[in-house]
């Protein structure tokens, strides 16, 4: 039996580990975001792809921010400040994840603030009867509120921010370890129900038979971010999450535990929404963002039409399933801006987590606002939430990541990247080398071309 730790300040067990970076990976991305990218960029093949980007960078970036919030102890900037022997360089290079905490959280809870309002909805049993031109009025309306999708987004950044208060073990390891089984015990419900809809082999067909002749140059590029955004990685939430990891936690072998959980999770969304909208003639999985808000209520109500408790089950659990999701993952952005005011200016972390979440509130008001209010708000050209996904996804995502790699790989004596892969000579890691030329050289060549490709400075990968 797996021995616990005394130390609340570090995750009890392996299993606890393992959950809260799963948690972290597993979210919006996975449910919300997967099948709306796999819709749009023509399903198998785009899949096929992200699988290998996830193999080939974001587990390699995974295990990197692992080894270095383990070393480091810490939150990211001192971990940078430690390894690298106090270079103060390195150190402000370290504060790009906790800014990066604020802008992440404060757009994520903008839809995870939908969902919250979705799920409620669900359990009113608001959905009955609704045709699917109520169904995109209602969600237009809604967005474009002034205050209930804020009020909505606030309420879930103060759950967040009452987990992240109660601490490492009683807050993040007991709610991943409660909410990752239940996500998974609705996932698999929803997925049976799925797949005996009619027509439910066309859903299968779309998403497991490969079309190459669909694989373009931005089906590439968005297989990358998909991979880079559902990991967490480059944000420095797994480097947090890391340095409460017990010194015995292979890191090679949860990272590729974490990548699998999350990997699975796409899927089986997957088999949840395809089969479904196939379900319905004339609708079509491509329909962008939308698909969970407008299309899915609409598939629900007019595929369990006769039967309303079913539809009524079958929203409420879709819904929940997406606001834990959510949670797990908004819980370890919060937690990565938390940890630095917790550690550095010594707030209690109760406090901390307040703070950051009192600002987190108003930004993500300004975010909430883009879709109304503010749609015409425009900084470099785009409102405040389509300016805080570019910020995220497409510069600290990619920087984040390639400076870990480089950090770790160039930076850091190789007996400190050994010594955490093989946890001081007790491990045997035969994928070492490969990991080690990953992150020396793949993926920083990688991310490079990524990043100057998506900032247009090369037009390597643009459509001919
Ligand atoms: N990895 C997180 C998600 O998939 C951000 O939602």
């Amino acid at each position: 039996m797996e021995k616990k730790t005394s130390n609340t300040n570090i995750f009890a067990s392996k299993v606890g580990a393992i959950l809260a970076a799963a948690g972290s990976a597993v979210g919006l991305g996975n449910v919300w975001r997967f099948p709306t990218e796999t819709g749009e960029h023509g399903g198998a093949a785009f899949i096929l792809i992200y699988v290998l980007f996830m193999l080939l960078l974001g587990v390699p970036i995974m295990v990197t921010e692992f080894a270095i919030g383990r070393h480091g102890g810490s939150d990211v900037s001192g971990a940078f400040e430690k390894m690298s022997g106090g270079r103060k360089g390195w150190r402000w290079m370290g504060l790009i994840p906790v800014v990066s905490g604020f802008l992440v959280l404060s757009y994520y809870a903008v839809v995870a603030g939908w969902t919250l309002y979705y799920a409620y909805v669900a359990l009113m049993n608001g959905f009955a009867g609704k045709t699917a031109e109520e169904f995109q009025t209602d969600f237009e309306a809604f967005s474009s509120d002034s205050l209930s999708p804020v009020f909505w987004t606030v309420l879930i950044i103060a759950m967040t921010c009452g987990i992240v208060a109660l601490g490492v073990q009683r807050g993040i390891e007991r709610g991943s370890k409660i909410m990752m089984p239940m996500l998974f015990i609705f996932i698999i419900v929803l997925v049976g129900c799925s797949l005996s809809l009619p027509n439910a082999h066309l859903g299968l067909q779309f998403l497991f038979h490969p079309d190459f002749s669909k694989v373009t140059s931005s089906v590439i590029l968005s297989a990358m971010g998909q991979a880079f955004f559902s990991l967490s990685v480059g944000l420095g939430c797994l480097c947090t999450y890391a340095c409460y990891f017990r010194k015995d936690v292979d890191l090679m072998k949860d990272g590729l535990s974490v990548a699998s959980i999350d990997t699975l999770v796409a899927l089986l969304s997957g088999l949840i929404i395809f089969p479904a909208v196939y379900s319905i003639p004339g609708l079509q999985p491509d329909a962008g963002p939308s698909l969970v808000f407008i299309t899915l209520p609409n598939v629900f109500q007019q595929v369990f039409g006769n039967i309303p408790v079913l539809a009524y089950l079958f929203s409420l659990i879709f819904y929940l399933l997406l606001v834990m999701a959510a949670l797990t993952s908004s819980i370890s952005m919060l937690e990565m801006s938390a940890a630095y005011f917790h550690k550095n200016l010594r707030l209690p972390r109760p406090l901390a987590a307040v703070v950051v979440s009192l600002v987190c509130m108003l930004l993500a008001t300004f975010c909430s606002w883009s879709f109304g209010d503010w749609k015409d708000v425009k900084i470099f050209d785009m409102n405040f939430f389509d300016l805080f996904d570019f910020l995220v996804a497409k510069l600290i995502m990619p920087i984040g990541g390639m400076l870990m790699c480089i950090f770790l790989g160039w930076v850091v004596d190789e007996k400190v990247l050994r010594a955490e892969m093989t946890n001081n000579g007790t491990l045997r890691s035969p994928l070492y080398p490969t990991y080690r030329f990953i992150i020396r050289y793949l993926a920083p060549l990688c991310i490079f071309l990524i990043f100057a490709n998506e900032l247009g400075l090369f037009n390597f990968f643009t459509e001919a």
